[in-house]
């Protein structure tokens, strides 16, 4: 049981003898400790309820409340209740946490099947800056749904079924070269996609040609069926790179070419039941006028002063399914297929309309149960505070941005490091450079933008990755020191300074941040509980000798240390960040 599960439920059994009913009474961590460790304004919520006062009525709860030896309560303000907790409380949960693989996380109280659709590239297409967001926040809260104990299903949705496939084949039957597609694969379709788009954006008839490709593709054609066959082969395999050195894997590949046979079945039976019309030539979706608020409609927009139809379009008036109909069928699937509770897709914030209305016409085929959910991010800008891009002023590719940071980081550790093999240095700047990269987007409210500034994201001393990485290895050389094992698991913490009554604070806290990430999907709030673990952690190591205080403070110290490095790292790693053994 976590502190604040404790203290909840005792001041619910104080509310029910002064109330005489079940209620139900809320326990934070206080955000200012001059006023205690944890904190419940629900006196004053369950005051206005039955129109009484509420200090009043947080006085009578405290007097009735059983604390036991855990700490003392008080009133403060209009009726909140503070609690502050005896160090003896703090000792007691370390010792737990200690105990316990899950270093004293709840699992879920309600486990669901999720899907987590994050990353999905364009095949073929430049793998815009966005992909990076989705792909490490993705997976961030990928591993933390798992450790939650949600059955969590991850699939990588790669749009390899688009109108890139008609320029790509377009360009490769007019001269693809053979050795750079070997060498590098995702370099040459970039490179046939560009000369594509470049010429059929100055010539009609090439703009032809690539739809006809495309058609020909979509309709079963074996010369480019096999040319597609052989792209997506290659691109899997650049992308599978990049996800190696990302440390990120999926269950599941079902891009959109997996939804072709079920798109026009699909389309059929929509038009039958009346959700979608004709319209121009194509199949629409239109407003069912829900919700009744137009401003919230997906299917509305504002235009001249006027709200206009803005239909989903399902099938376009040359016949052919897009982006949307894969989406719907691909709902459909998840829920049949895998019977997911929730989809939760990891897509940059341009795409919150599709995600809108597909999520509508999720609810009118008879998926309103499911928890969809589109988990919007914002941009990530130059240091010049614009959309990041490339001197060449493209957007720039997720494997060039993590070379930039390996590079970055290798002259970081040659500057400082105690790694002595060459190897081993090298081996070390990847993973200290891709840690930054990852801890800097997961350190940030996913809706903000953010400076993406390499100095800052490598700096020892800062909100970075490899801060956290460094706190962990000097937590660790402390046993290194050892003369001899210590078995901690029978030692009970005794906490005196100031320093480790506050560490100890902090650590129990893990098991009240970790359950909460998923609210509204912020792994960020995990990133900045592990910050402050860690500089809880150096002004303990400031504050209090270890190895040379006596016993039993000596022991009690080193279940500190060892607690804090295995929360560090384990909530690194739900964050998909590995830690050096050396540094
Ligand atoms: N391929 C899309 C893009 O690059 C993202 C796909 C997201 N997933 C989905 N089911 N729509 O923008």
């Amino acid at each position: 049981m976590t502190l604040i599960q404790d203290l909840e439920a005792r001041l619910a059994n104080a509310f029910q003898s002064v109330l005489g009913e079940t209620v139900s009474a809320p326990v934070v961590a206080a955000a200012d400790l001059r006023f205690g460790d944890y904190q419940s304004n629900a006196a004053m919520a369950l005051a206005k309820q039955r129109k009484t006062n509420p200090r009043a009525l947080a006085e009578q709860v405290i007097a009735a409340l059983d604390l036991a030896d855990l700490g003392t309560a008080d009133i403060a303000g209009p009726g909140f209740i503070n609690f502050k907790l005896a160090p003896s409380s703090f000792a007691a949960r370390a010792k737990e946490q200690l105990a316990d693989p899950r270093l004293g996380v709840p699992e879920a109280a309600e486990k669901k099947t999720i899907v987590l659709d994050f990353s999905a590239p364009n095949v073929a297409k430049p793998m815009h800056i966005g992909h990076i967001r989705s792909t490490i926040i993705g997976d961030a809260l990928s591993r933390i749904a798992r450790f939650l104990g949600h059955h969590v299903i991850t699939d990588n949705h790669i749009g390899d079924w688009g109108t890139q496939f008609g320029m790509v084949t377009w360009a490769w039957k007019q001269g693809l070269n053979e050795q750079a597609l070997l060498e590098n694969p995702l370099q040459e379709l970039l490179r046939l996609y560009r000369h594509a788009s470049d010429s059929s954006k100055a010539d009609e008839s090439i703009r032809e040609a690539c739809r006809q490709e495309l058609v020909k593709l979509q309709q079963g054609d074996e010369e480019n069926f096999a040319i597609w066959q052989r792209c997506i082969e290659l691109s899997r395999a650049g992308l599978d790179k990049i996800y190696d050195r990302l440390d990120v894997s999926f269950d599941h590949w079902l891009g959109e070419s997996a939804y072709n046979d079920a798109l026009a079945p699909l389309v059929e039976r929509l038009q039958a039941d009346g959700i979608a019309r004709e319209s121009e030539g194509a199949l629409c979706i239109f407003s069912n006028g829900e919700p009744a608020d137009q401003a919230k409609d997906p299917f509305l927009i504002r235009k001249d002063g006027e709200w206009t139809d803005f239909p989903m379009i399902i099938r376009k008036s040359d016949g052919a399914f897009n982006y949307a109909t894969t989406d719907i069928a691909t709902v459909e699937f998840r829920r049949k297929e895998w019977k997911a509770d929730a989809a939760w897709y990891v897509v940059d914030h341009r795409q919150s309309q599709h995600f809108h209305q597909l999520f509508s016409v999720a609810a009118r085929l008879g998926y309103g149960e499911m928890d969809l959910r589109h988990i919007s991010f914002g941009t990530i800008l130059g240091t010049d505070g614009k959309p990041l891009k490339t001197r060449a002023g493209d957007l720039p590719q997720l494997d060039d941005v993590l070379d930039e940071a390996v590079v970055a980081a290798a002259s970081a550790v040659a500057e400082r490091s105690r790694v002595e093999t060459e190897e081993d240095r090298k081996a070390l700047a990847e993973l200290i450079g891709i840690s930054a990269v990852k801890f800097t987007e997961l350190s940030h409210h996913r809706l903000s933008d953010y400076v993406f500034d390499l100095n800052k994201m490598l700096a020892l001393q800062g909100d970075t990755a490899p801060y956290l990485q460094y706190s962990v290895v000097r937590c660790r050389s402390i046993f290194r020191k050892l003369e001899q094992a210590v078995d901690l698991s029978t030692v009970t913490p005794l906490l005196v300074e100031d320093a480790e009554i506050h560490l100890a604070r902090f650590l129990a806290r893990y098991g009240e941040v970790v359950p909460t990430l998923l609210d509204d999907h912020r792994p960020n709030l995990l990133a900045n509980y592990l910050l402050e673990l860690a500089r809880a952690y150096h002004s303990f190591n400031e504050a209090c000798p270890v190895l040379k205080a006596e016993e039993p403070l000596r022991n009690s110290r080193l279940l500190l240390c060892e607690l804090t490095s295995r929360v560090l790292v384990h909530g690194l790693g739900l964050l998909g960040i590995r830690c050096p053994d050396q540094m």
